[in-house]
């Protein structure tokens, strides 16, 4: 038998040719520091050192390991932190923290040659990024990354501590966070789910007894919903639970299925043809999945045409007639155009995951989500349990954006064949159906058309929007447009767009990015055709005092004051600076709570919400610490369990705002249960500091409830959905009766400044800089806010020139659904991003903090194109904004 050495210790290798090493890692050896993710050897998240050489371990044979050395995350800095591990955490380079081992074990190595040919020079940012360029991170960490880098190769953290600004950072950059994909039962089965290999059919048979006669099948469930028929490519039609995943995929592929052949249709072009077939008849229209955060209202439903929702619309009659008028009339004010924007993918690195054990009548799942409160209701209801059967576990989620929020087949399959099995089932999406099942941005098109007057206001905007759902429902693009730039009249309307696709989902922003890629694009040529500065023609626009206050910021940056003006240049390479705003709704969650208790003498802060990356822990442990007078170190924050006192979801950038106020409500509650229990010792007496008061405490809890904020919330009169009247307050009140979602008053805000460089031979376009200013509130946690931020930009960066789903149109397979051919930012793509926190506006929430992952991604791809249009004087209306995209336009333009 051959062996291996891995951190330090022999092991065994399997006679099996197929495994890979990274599976004898994982599974073998339970070393799940060492993540698996793209399969296919393009993002670097299985890093191992092999004979001190990174390689991908998901593409190496193990027998390739025999009589060589492996070093994972685990083997590395195992008695003291490397240099690495150490910068890692103090520059907070990790969000999710699911590509952080691969980094680091490549980083270390990088470290180690560097340090041997330079000492502690300092590597380039292009020599980092090199060097890094086969890794990942969807979260976008890579400002936290180079700066960590290039601080440990400069001996920054040679033999020293950190104390990390992120409560768990320790964890990840180990390897020693466990997420639901690491999670190892005793008799623990692989789940496997079997899906429609086409798009349109009604299946009236599934033979499930050729899975079940395999040796080592324990169970095969159906997943056929009541009326049979599946929608879409990947519905799930039955699942098979394995003693090893290989079984269970030849069990799936032995299941016979007997169907009708439905009509299909696949995209927005053709599902708005008149004789499209139809997706969803009226008796299966509420099969249809969600796009949004919230409920959504009703709206006329023909066909595969779901729309117009104009509740947003104010003078639509009006705002049609000027623009028509103005159209007849050549008016040159008149800006009227179509956009379009691509279908954009989560591709959160941790893929959807649930491990299902049944204990008795008792439940407990172990799920990659965003909700583990909500996600133990929705298993309750479906599975006819007690809530207080059911727990669902999520200590670590490597990434979600809007894909996780609700109870997904990855949840079902795995409890259904659980409860089958009466043993644990663990079902672990691959990356196929993770780019191809799990939800997405719906593509768009958009029409607009905008119209100032000869005043220089902004006199009608017609907006409307039509989103490529798929099997799916509820999209708000024109709607949100709301929100910014009153208008004389506005009307916008939005339609969603059904057909045999996997349904979308939310995504980080729904509707915003989109959304703002049209508006702010013809903001920017209003200013173009009006010759006013694009800054101040919005701050002349725009009433909000939150970015108001950021225009001005903007307005005095240098990048801004000392660009060209015009697209005047020459030459291959062009440089311009765009502009544009963002903005989303500051929601909340009402019942959200949190327990505050000494235990121990130690301050332990518990409730059911969770950390995606976004940084809950620390803003919770921050928060206590803040009032203790101590360290977030010293707060022991549980989260991650829906056992715990009923918390937020982390959709709708809500957490923050509905976890710091409960949780001063219930500090002020303890303080003076403590005081008032040590005005009863003879030491060491209720003046004393409260660490002192702390360690000598009983054991002592509080409560506390997220309050009403002190100016109302929706539905009222000052909600930023005040402008739109009744609308609004219906609007408003659906989300809290339905959502249980609270709109606050404000509007978290944010404007970017993007400077970019266009080659104009091959169409590249390099991103030099971004300047982006957010006005969310007091500042909870500076570093990871930044990183929220920076890595916001980044996902805007991908959305803007390099993201796009591609599908067959004829059979609805979806093409990318591969890293390779999904392509995300990676660290080159990266440029240097300055943030700028703008901390007023919120002072009527306790607190005064309010979510930021969601209105800082939403202005960087208009910011960008509106950079790309002052560097090459040519509008680019598509997103993904490629070089093909920039030569045909330039050379549309030479020809015209
Ligand atoms: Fe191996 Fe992505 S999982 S490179
Ligand atoms: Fe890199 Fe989340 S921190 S993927």
């Amino acid at each position: 038998m051959s062996t291996m050495t891995i951190n330090g210790k022999s092991a065994a290798l399997p006679e099996d040719r197929d495994a890979l090493l990274v599976d004898v890692i994982r599974d073998g050896l339970d070393l799940t520091g060492t993540k698996l993710v793209c399969g296919s050897g393009v993002c670097g998240a299985c890093t191992v050192l092999l004979d001190g050489v990174p390689v991908a371990s998901c593409l190496l044979p193990a027998q390739a390991a025999a009589g060589k050395s492996v070093t994972t995350v685990e083997g590395i800095g195992e008695a003291n932190l490397h240099p690495v591990q150490k910068a890692f955490m103090a520059h907070d380079a990790l969000q999710c923290g699911f590509c952080t081992p691969g980094f680091i074990v490549e980083a270390t190595a990088f470290f180690e040659r560097w340090r041997a040919a330079n000492g502690i020079a300092v590597p380039s940012r292009e020599e980092i990024g090199a060097a890094l360029s086969g890794h990942l991170c969807r979260c976008g960490a890579y400002e936290g990354i180079f700066n960590a880098v290039a601080a440990a190769c400069a001996g920054q953290f040679d033999g020293r501590d950190v104390q990390p600004p992120r409560v768990e950072a320790g964890a990840k950059v180990t390897g020693a966070a466990k997420y639901t994909v690491d999670i190892r039962h005793d008799g623990q089965l692989e789940g496997v789910i079997l899906r429609s290999n086409v798009a349109h059919a009604e299946i009236t048979n599934v033979d499930l007894a050729p899975a079940r006669a395999i040796p080592g099948v324990i169970a095969a469930v159906s997943l056929l919903g009541d009326d049979g028929v599946v929608r879409f490519v990947g519905a799930p039609v039955a699942a098979v639970a394995a003693r090893d995943r290989k079984t269970a995929l030849a069990a799936i592929a032995s299941i016979r299925l007997t169907s009708q052949p439905m009509p299909a249709v696949v995209g927005l072009d053709d599902a708005r043809k008149p004789d499209a077939p139809v997706v969803f008849d009226k008796s299966s229209r509420k099969k249809a999945g969600n796009v949004s955060e919230g409920a959504g209202g009703p709206a006329p439903w023909k066909g595969n045409l779901r729309g117009p929702s104009a509740a947003f619309s104010q003078k639509a009659k009006k705002a049609r007639s000027w623009i028509g008028s103005a159209r007849d009339a050549q008016d040159p004010l008149l800006f009227e155009a179509t956009f379009r924007t691509a279908t954009q993918q989560h591709t959160c690195l941790e893929p959807h995951a649930a491990v299902a054990r049944f204990e008795g009548d008792r439940l407990t799942v172990h799920v990659s989500t965003q909700a583990v409160f909500h996600l133990a209701e929705l298993i309750a209801k479906r599975f006819a349990m007690a809530h207080d059967k059911v727990r669902v576990i999520a200590d670590h989620v490597g990434g979600g954006f809007g894909s996780k929020a609700s109870l997904g087949t990855e949840t079902i399959a795995a409890i259904e064949l659980a409860r089958a099995a009466k043993a644990p089932v663990r079902v672990v999406f691959d990356r196929h159906e993770e780019l191809s099942v799990t939800g997405y941005r719906p593509a768009a098109e958009m029409q607009i058309a905008l119209l100032p007057s000869p005043e220089g206001a902004l006199k009608a905007l017609t907006f409307n929007a039509y989103a490529d759902t798929g099997a799916a429902t509820n999209s708000t693009l024109a709607g949100l447009a709301r929100l910014i730039y009153p208008a004389e009249a506005k009307e916008l309307s939005d339609f969603d767009v059904i057909s045999n696709l996997p349904p979308g989902a939310p995504f980080r922003g729904p509707g915003g990015p989109p959304m703002a890629f049209a508006l702010e694009q013809a903001v920017d040529e209003a200013a173009l055709r009006m010759k006013v500065d694009p800054i101040s023609l919005r701050k002349r626009w725009d009433t909000n005092p939150n970015r108001r206050r950021l225009y001005d910021w903007a307005l005095g940056l240098d990048v801004w004051r000392n660009r060209k003006n015009g697209p005047a240049q020459t030459g291959r390479y062009r440089r311009g600076v765009g502009v544009a705003s963002g903005y989303w709704l500051y929601i909340w969650q009402p019942g959200s709570s949190i327990e505050v208790a000494v235990k121990g003498g130690r301050l332990v802060a518990s409730t059911s919400t969770q950390d995606i990356g976004q940084g809950s822990r620390t803003v919770i442990a921050n928060t206590v610490a803040d009032a203790f007078g101590i360290e977030p170190h010293e707060v022991e924050v549980r989260i991650g369990d829906s056992r715990l006192p009923e918390g937020p979801g982390a959709g709708g950038s809500r957490v923050t705002a509905s976890v710091i106020p409960p949780t001063l409500i219930a500090v002020q509650k303890l303080k003076a249960a403590i005081e008032r229990s040590a005005k009863r010792m003879p030491a060491p007496g209720s003046n004393a500091p409260w660490r002192e008061l702390l360690a000598a405490s009983p054991d002592l809890s509080a409560n506390g409830v997220r309050p009403e904020d002190s100016k109302p919330t929706a539905p009222g009169v000052r909600s930023p959905l005040r402008d739109a009247g009744f609308i609004g307050i219906i609007f408003g009140w659906m989300m809290r009766r339905f959502s249980n979602l609270a709109i606050g008053a404000g509007v978290p805000s944010s404007v970017q400044v993007v400077e970019v460089e266009v080659d104009t031979w091959l169409g590249h376009v390099r991103v030099l800089g971004v300047h982006t200013g957010i006005a969310v509130g007091r500042i909870a946690a500076p570093a990871l806010a930044r990183s929220q931020a920076t890595g916001s930009v980044i996902q805007g960066i991908g959305y803007a020139l390099y993201e796009a789903r591609e599908t067959d149109a004829k059979s609805g397979h979806v093409l990318t659904s591969n890293m390779e051919d999904y392509r995300i930012p990676g660290i080159a793509d990266t440029p240097e991003i300055d943030v700028h926190f703008d901390e007023a506006g919120f002072d009527h929430v306790m607190g005064g903090s309010v979510g930021i992952g969601e209105v800082a991604t939403v202005p960087t791809s208009p910011a960008i194109a509106n950079a790309i249009r002052d560097a090459i004087g040519v509008r680019l209306t598509e997103t993904p904004i490629t070089p093909a995209r920039i030569v045909a336009a330039l050379n549309a333009r030479s020809a015209a």
